[in-house]
């Protein structure tokens, strides 16, 4: 009895004692580990009469047990104390600059959302926002899309859980409700555009859940669809920063524009690369079309007195396109190495609007100090644009 007593106190000081987890690792195993002192008193049990067996074993027992609950609050001690140790050790201060050599890039969507950003500037457009947890009312009804409408199937729409008044937000599925947002926050004439991501239920190699659009809206007096068609015809010159490039409309139906069309460029595909403005191969980049009467009048708007255009693109199809990347989901993967292979440097300013009679050709660092102004010749402000 006495024996297990000073065997207790013994074994308990030298764990409190210890100040280091190997050394605590080493008395675990010599005291209660499988050849340890307290398991081989544990077999002396078997020696026992049943009466010694009685009053020794759940000694015994208790003495295993405490044994083992101060060796593990002393490890949580012990780690503790090794986490601060490393937590002072180790500190960073994040608010140094980066190592020139661990330099983040710029993704090609916002690189794209950039470039366009800039060309549709320089042609007098300003950008308009709205949110992407949005309102049935902005993303379908006011665009002509109305309950039970057939176009809504196509869109694959996330809902929300209705709220008390049984109405449900939902994920834009498209960035075309900024589009009755912007008619609805004050009088015409606009000319906005509308980059940001949308949301719909489909995942592919050409599909992911999100994705990224821009929408242009134009609303005047005697706008039509040659203003369209420059505007198109112009965006992707500059954007492909090709000169002739090849743009077909195709008659096709949306319910916010009427005539509505998809626009085609002209590409040949060539050893698995997709070559853009050459061939005779076709590739659909837009919607657009002339905004619906009903749309106008949706936003109260006189569709007698003002009308106008609209289109809407697929960011990352068009910097597939451009930049010859196969597969969408990779966009969204957090490769660094993709990022490394894709990406853009940091101080890559697009300057596309500036190289205005560049065919192909090298990608520029750092802007230029060409200040040519396309608004001015935009024929867009022979009609008294914004
Ligand atoms: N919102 C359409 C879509 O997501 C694209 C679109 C087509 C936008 C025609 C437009 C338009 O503004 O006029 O499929």
């Amino acid at each position: 009895m006495d024996d297990l007593q000073k065997l207790e106190k013994d074994i308990l000081a030298a764990i409190e004692a210890c100040d280091d987890l190997v050394i605590l690792e080493d008395i675990r195993i010599s005291e209660v580990g499988k050849k340890g002192r307290i398991s081989l008193l544990m077999r002396e049990l078997g020696k026992m009469t049943p009466d010694e067996k009685k009053t020794f074993g759940p000694k015994l027992n208790g003495l295993k047990d405490l044994i083992n609950n101060a060796l593990s609050d002393r490890k949580s001690a012990l780690e503790l104390k090794e986490l601060n140790i490393r937590l002072q050790s180790e500190k960073i201060d994040i608010s140094l600059p980066t190592l020139p050599e661990n330099n983040g890039s710029i993704h090609p969507i916002t690189q794209v959302m950039d470039e366009v950003t800039e060309i549709f500037t320089e042609l007098g457009f300003s950008v308009a926002e709205g949110p992407e947890i949005e309102e049935d009312f902005y993303n379908f009804t006011a665009l002509n899309i109305p309950a039970e409408h057939p176009a809504r199937q196509m869109h694959d729409t996330f809902y929300f859980p209705e709220d008390e008044k049984g109405n449900r937000k939902l994920l834009r599925t498209h960035t075309s409700p900024v589009q009755i947002r912007t008619m609805m926050s004050g009088p015409p004439p606009y000319r906005i555009i509308a980059p940001g991501r949308t949301y719909r239920c489909d995942s592919d190699a050409t599909h992911t859940p999100m994705f990224h659009q821009v929408e242009a809206l134009v609303i005047d007096k005697n706008i039509n669809m040659g203003h369209l068609k420059w505007c198109i015809e112009e965006f992707c010159r500059k954007f492909f920063e090709l000169d002739n490039v090849k743009i077909r409309f195709r008659p096709s139906y949306f319910p916010f524009t009427e005539p509505s069309a998809e626009v085609d460029i002209g590409c040949a595909f060539k050893d698995g690369e997709i070559l853009i403005g050459e061939g005779d191969d076709w590739l659909e980049i837009m919607g657009c079309g002339m905004v619906n009467a009903r749309v106008l009048e949706n936003v109260n708007i006189d569709p007698n007195e003002y009308q106008g255009f609209a289109f809407g693109m697929g960011l990352d199809r068009i910097a597939m396109l451009k930049w010859g990347i196969p597969d969408l989901r990779d966009f969204f993967a957090a490769d660094l190495r993709w990022l490394k292979h894709y990406g853009f440097a940091a101080l890559d300013i697009p300057s596309l609007s500036t190289q205005n009679n560049k065919v192909g050709g090298d990608r520029k660092i750092g802007g230029s100090s060409s200040s040519e102004n396309m608004s001015d010749s935009s024929p867009l402000n022979q009609n008294g644009g914004q």
